[in-house]
């Protein structure tokens, strides 16, 4: 919660202007009181009269108003906050804040500050990707200021790449963490289980997939961001361990399965590892080897376990939430529907794998969110702008944390 907490938020110039309304509303949600500086461009994107409803208060836009100067000094303004946020952060004044350059009220309350500033930058790709904005951030970071963002995806100027401003959740995931608020996941035992499994053929050879665990690592991260104990249970990744999490490497499904178990009992379970649906039924103890006049070796596969399924059928210790995701290439709203109910589970977060996504090993995904209704029969479906995986993570341990706080008990019954 960010009750009584003071965010000083300044608007600037970008199409992604309009993000920052539904940041007020979520800030105001958690308690917090929001006051904006609108810069001249930024309210080109957004009305004073929008800002101003929404933060229940005055908007403050010109440096040289002497009433606001009587009533409310730019130092007073800056001074006053807990935190500095801009959103969106522009190229033109994250080049400013690099050089401390105070031209306007929202530069000069931002040269004033003597809080931390966060920025959540918006702009054009190529902007994003130049050496003068690349300079100038790393100038500010250096500076202590604190960024989250931009993302990876299309852009209103109809170019792909980074420079999409983070969405409001993240923002305000990333406003939590900076006020030093853990955000809702205190006190929860979380279980992730992430990457492929390797189900051996025998001793050098394997079945495996071509997951990458960058979705399961940042969920396992996010959630320990948020407060959770958390205990990732990871088939073999390139990923490194995350930080303040409990990681348990395993190869195969059923090493996987065990240690799921193990970490029981646990608040929520999130199951985006990619268990290879078949083993081998007996690996071969020795390598096999090419005998010439011999006929080819014949694998036979057997069903692994789905951890999953199992971890939703638990009948004393069933996690209250339990979360399953659904890689598809075609039909994804009907498979993701029968997956929710022949899972057993409580939330799935389906998306589209076709090779043309470029989702399996890659970094931005566009999720659909179906979430089983208390009565068991209807489904309700988010869907969610492409994100990056991290954005998807901060994302989904932001919905658990609101979910199981509006529920006590099992989240779904
Ligand atoms: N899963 C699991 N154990 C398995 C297989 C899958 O825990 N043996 C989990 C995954 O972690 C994911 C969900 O089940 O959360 C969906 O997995 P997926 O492989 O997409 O679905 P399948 O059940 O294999 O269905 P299908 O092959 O028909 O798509």
């Amino acid at each position: 919660m960010l009750q009584g907490k003071r965010i000083l938020l300044i608007v600037a110039g970008g199409i992604a202007a309009y993000k920052s309304l539904d940041l007020i509303r979520r800030l105001k949600e958690r308690g917090a009181a929001v006051r904006c500086v609108l810069t001249a461009s930024g309210a080109e994107f957004v009305t004073p009269l929008s800002l101003g409803a929404l933060s229940e208060d005055k908007i403050y836009g010109d440096l040289f108003s002497l009433t606001d100067e009587a009533e409310m000094g730019h130092i007073r303004l800056s001074r006053d906050a807990d935190l500095l946020v801009v959103a969106p952060a522009t190229a033109d004044l994250i080049a400013k804040m690099a050089s401390g350059i105070a031209d306007d009220l929202a530069t000069t309350v931002l040269l004033a500050a003597d809080k931390k500033v966060l920025i959540a930058p918006a702009m054009n790709v190529r902007m994003w990707e130049h050496v003068a904005t690349r300079r100038n951030i790393a100038r500010l970071e250096a500076d202590g200021v604190i960024r989250v963002g931009p993302e990876i995806g299309a852009m209103a100027c109809g170019e792909f790449g980074a420079g999409r401003m983070a969405e409001p959740a993240d923002i305000l995931a990333a406003i939590e963490a900076a006020l030093g608020d853990t955000g809702g996941l205190e006190g929860v035992r979380a279980l992730v289980t992430s990457g492929p499994t390797y189900e051996p053929i025998d001793p050098v050879r394997f079945i495996g997939n071509r997951s990458s665990g960058k979705q399961g690592h940042a969920i396992a991260a996010a959630c320990a961001r948020l407060g959770a104990g958390v205990t990732l249970v990871s088939g073999p990744t390139a990923e490194p361990d995350p930080p303040g999490v409990t990681t348990i490497r395993v190869e195969t499904a059923r090493q996987m399965l065990d240690a799921c178990e193990s970490a029981l009992p646990a608040d929520i379970a999130i199951c985006a590892a990619a268990v290879a649906d078949w083993r081998v039924a007996e690996a071969a103890p020795e390598k096999l080897k090419k005998v010439s006049g011999k006929s080819e070796p014949k694998l036979e596969l057997v069903r692994n376990p789905d951890i999953l399924a199992s971890l939703s059928a638990r009948k004393n210790d069933r996690p209250r939430l339990v979360i399953g995701f659904a890689a598809e290439t075609e039909k994804l709203e009907q498979n993701a529907r029968d997956k929710l109910a022949r899972k057993g589970c409580d939330w799935l977060l389906a998306n589209d794998v076709s090779p043309a996504t470029g989702a399996f090993g890659g970094d931005a995904n566009t999720m659909h969110l179906f979430v089983a209704e208390p009565n068991g029969s209807d489904v309700t479906v988010e869907h969610w702008p492409r994100l990056s995986k991290a954005a998807i993570a901060a994302r989904l341990a932001e919905r658990i944390a609101v979910a199981l706080k509006t529920k006590s008990g099992p989240v779904r019954a």
